[in-house]
Parts: C-alpha cells; sequence; structure tokens
C-alpha cells in the first residue's frame, strides 16, 4: 500500500482536496491519512462537515488574527510529529498558503517525498499576492511530483528547471468539486440566502487577499457602495471573511445598506449554488476566478495580478485593479451594455473537466510502480498558453 499523508489547513485546501481524499480512499493501493493543520477553524470545518472528512491529525494552530510567523512555526513543529508517527511514502499538500509551504519544509525535513496539487501557479510578482507568490515557488522547489492545473501551470514549472517527467496536467480539482455540489433543483440551507431577491441581479462579492488590507478594501467597498447607490436592480451578496482585517472594515463601510447583503461564510454547496444563480461576480479570490467562469459568470478580479491568466485569455475574466474608479467602470459597462455581458458570460473550462483526482490518483500509482501506464494529460487548457 502506498501510505499517502494528505495534509491542508484552509477553507480552498479543503474545497479542493476534498474529492481527491474521497478518490484515494476508494483505491486499495492506497492507505491514505488526512492531517489538517486548522489554520481556519470554523471555515474549515464547515468543508470537512460537508464532505464528511474526518481527519485523523489535527494541529489545530489557529489563533485570532494570525501572523504568518506563528501560522509557519506552529505547522513545522506539530507536523514535525506527525511525520514521525505516520513515516508515509508521499505527502500531498496543495495550492499556495502558508500552510501548504510549512508542511512541504516539514517533509523535507523529514526527507519524505512530496506531490504538490494545483502547481505552477505564477504571477511572477513577489508580493502579489503576498505571501502566496512565494508560497507556492518554495514549495514547488520542495517537491518531487508536480500535479499542473492547466497547460499554463506546467510550462511555467518546466522554464524553472523543473524536470517535465515529473509534472502531470491534471486539471483542477475544484471542477470534481464543482460537479457534486452544483445542482440545478438546489434549495439553499442558509436563511441569508434564501431570503434574497433573486429577481433582481445578484453581484457576488467576496475578498480577503493580505496586500488588500487597508486602503485597497476600503476603495473596493466604496466602490461597491457607489454602484449599489446607483443601480436599483442590483443586490450584493457578500459573505464575509472572518479575517477580522476584512470583517471590521466591511461592517463600518458597507452595513445597513438594503441592497447589500453581509452574511457569515456560507458552506461551499451553498456558495457554487449562488455563484451559479448570479449575474456577476467580484472577487480577490483565487479559486472564484475557476469556478465562475466554469458556471458561465464573468469575473471582475479585484488585484492587480492574477496567477490564472487562462479565463482572462478565455475573456471570461476581467483584472481591474483596486482603485474605486476602474471597478465603478467595468461594472457598470457590465450592467448597462448587454452585449459586452453577454460576451463575458460564457461557460468555458479552461481549469479542468472533472477528472483531476482521478489524473492524479493514476499519477501516483504510476509513479509507484502500482501501474505501467502514464494518465492521460488534461489538454482543455491547451489554447489557453
Ligand atoms: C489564508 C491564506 C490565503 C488563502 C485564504 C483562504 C495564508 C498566509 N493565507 O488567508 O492564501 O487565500 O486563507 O481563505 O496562508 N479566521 C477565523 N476563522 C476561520 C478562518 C480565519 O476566525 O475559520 C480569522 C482568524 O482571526 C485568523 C485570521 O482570520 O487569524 C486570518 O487567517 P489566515 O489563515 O492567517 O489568513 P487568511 O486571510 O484567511
Ligand atoms: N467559499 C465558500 N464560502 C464562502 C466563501 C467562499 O465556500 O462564504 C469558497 C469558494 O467557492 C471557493 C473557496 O471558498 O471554493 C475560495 O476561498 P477563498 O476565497 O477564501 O480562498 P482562495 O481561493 O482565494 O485561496
Amino acid at each position: 500500500m502506498i501510505k499517502t499523508l494528505i495534509v491542508f489547513g484552509t477553507r480552498p485546501e479543503a474545497i479542493k482536496m476534498a474529492p481527491l481524499v474521497k478518490e484515494l480512499k476508494k483505491d486499495f493501493h492506497f492507505d491514505v491519512k488526512v492531517c489538517v493543520t486548522a489554520q481556519h477553524r470554523q471555515m474549515l470545518d464547515q468543508v470537512l462537515e460537508i464532505f464528511d472528512i474526518k481527519p485523523d491529525y489535527d494541529l489545530d494552530i489557529m489563533k485570532y488574527n494570525q501572523s504568518l510567523f506563528s501560522i509557519t512555526s506552529d505547522v513545522l513543529l506539530r507536523f514535525e510529529k506527525v511525520l514521525e508517527k505516520e513515516r508515509p511514502d508521499i505527502v500531498l499538500v496543495h495550492g499556495d498558503t502558508t500552510t501548504t509551504f510549512a508542511a512541504a519544509l516539514a517533509s523535507f525535513y523529514f526527507k519524505t517525498k512530496i506531490g504538490h496539487v494545483e502547481a505552477g501557479l505564477r504571477t511572477y510578482n513577489k508580493y502579489s499576492p503576498f505571501p502566496e507568490e512565494m508560497n507556492r515557488k518554495l514549495t514547488a522547489a520542495l517537491c518531487d511530483l508536480h500535479f499542473a492545473p492547466t497547460k499554463r501551470a506546467k510550462l511555467n514549472l518546466m522554464a524553472e528547471g523543473v524536470k517535465e517527467e515529473t509534472i502531470f496536467v491534471t486539471g483542477n480539482t475544484v471542477i470534481d468539486t464543482l460537479k457534486f455540489t452544483v445542482k440545478e433543483d438546489y434549495v439553499f440551507k442558509e436563511d441569508s440566502l434564501t431570503n434574497i431577491d433573486f429577481s433582481k441581479r445578484i453581484i457576488l462579492l467576496t475578498a480577503h487577499r493580505r496586500e488588500n488590507f487597508g486602503k485597497p478594501l476600503e476603495n473596493i467597498f466604496e466602490a461597491v457602495l457607489k454602484i449599489a447607490n446607483e443601480f436599483e436592480d442590483v443586490v450584493f451578496v457578500y459573505p464575509v471573511h472572518l479575517n477580522p482585517n476584512v470583517k471590521d472594515v466591511a461592517h463600518r463601510i458597507l452595513k445597513d445598506h438594503p441592497r447589500i447583503k453581509l452574511i457569515n461564510p456560507i458552506d461551499v454547496d451553498d456558495m457554487h449554488n449562488l455563484i451559479a444563480r448570479s449575474y456577476l461576480v467580484l472577487t480577490d479570490s483565487g479559486g472564484l476566478q475557476e469556478e465562475a467562469p466554469s458556471l458561465g459568470k464573468p469575473v471582475v478580479v479585484l488585484r492587480d495580478t492574477t496567477e490564472r491568466p487562462e479565463a482572462v485569455l478565455a475573456k471570461t475574466v476581467v483584472v481591474a485593479g483596486t482603485s474605486k474608479e476602474r471597478i465603478v467602470e467595468i461594472v457598470t459597462k457590465l450592467l448597462t451594455d448587454e452585449e459586452e455581458y453577454l460576451q463575458m458570460a460564457r461557460a468555458v473550462n479552461p481549469y479542468g473537466d472533472g477528472e483531476a483526482s482521478r489524473r492524479i490518483k493514476d499519477a501516483l500509482l504510476y509513479h509507484f510502480g502500482e501501474s505501467s501506464k502514464k494518465p492521460n494529460e488534461f489538454r482543455g487548457s491547451d489554447k489557453y498558453v
């Protein structure tokens, strides 16, 4: 059996690792253990519950308004003990959080093989997104196997000297998750969602990036306020991230507007079906830039850079930055120019076909000599390079 230790800590990592946990657990070749760092507590537990994942280890590291220093050192020290106990054949990490990097570093110190899911995303700007761009570069340097979601991500890795035979283009596992969560006849669980007037145009908003704390976040919220005041047929729905640097500012600037609904973080199935019923998405999130295009919803990215250029090339995502005027200008255009809107509102799938977890499993079987068949690659992203 291939002793596989899967580690993650935040909401998006859990959403994207859940289908892989399920896929590997179904296969008798794998002995799967799950370790959560709980870099997020409530937002992680929400996901674990939906997917019925009961971690074998919970490092329980989250502190109020935690620093990068405390996350890194707590994960490093506590994960060492799990490695000592489990002695896995391979550790699987995901993406670019500080959990990802610290768990990969600990695994390297332990001389354990490491596989990186969602490998190869880059902006080539050290501080944008911060600290994610460096987290994923440093993680790549530590890893033995790289599961790139797209062709572009594979090329990024090769340009950094990563050997081609260690890279597998799999598609993004988030599309596997979407197949599980989105349903036409879905009924929302949250009262905060059932009460929304869906006869109006819904703009879904999320924001949480560290480089947007302070003035950029204030600009974003002032733009939202202006748009809400100008368009009476629009309702903003904003599940506010629990980070106090976001939550406090959001409530200060946006509270009490009749058409801006500030709600608590919602379950991922509610969220995915909310995207499906929205008109437009405004976000600085990474995951939403993948989910919304797959569901045919235009995305306005509230950041200066994106590591997900595929949907920008496919013209369903536009990078707005964080200037109030620019955000208002782009959103106004999409609310008033139907042709422009319809050009962006097309379902494109440069990020996956729902088979990413299966391809990662096949790549692991191939790598460990359990299968002689190299997994087929996801080709849907080939033209977006
Ligand atoms: C983290 C990741 C970011 C990822 C994001 C997904 C790092 C450095 N950042 O950012 O890459 O995009 O998660 O959401 O790895 N909090 C709670 N409960 C929760 C979650 C957070 O109270 O369930 C509060 C805590 O006060 C915590 C703070 O939010 O200290 C910040 O959490 P942290 O994981 O450090 O940063 P995020 O901004 O969530
Ligand atoms: N999400 C969710 N509930 C919410 C907000 C977001 O389930 O209230 C999901 C969203 O659909 C996506 C993921 O969380 O799958 C994105 O997380 P986040 O924006 O926090 O992180 P990022 O993707 O930027 O790392």
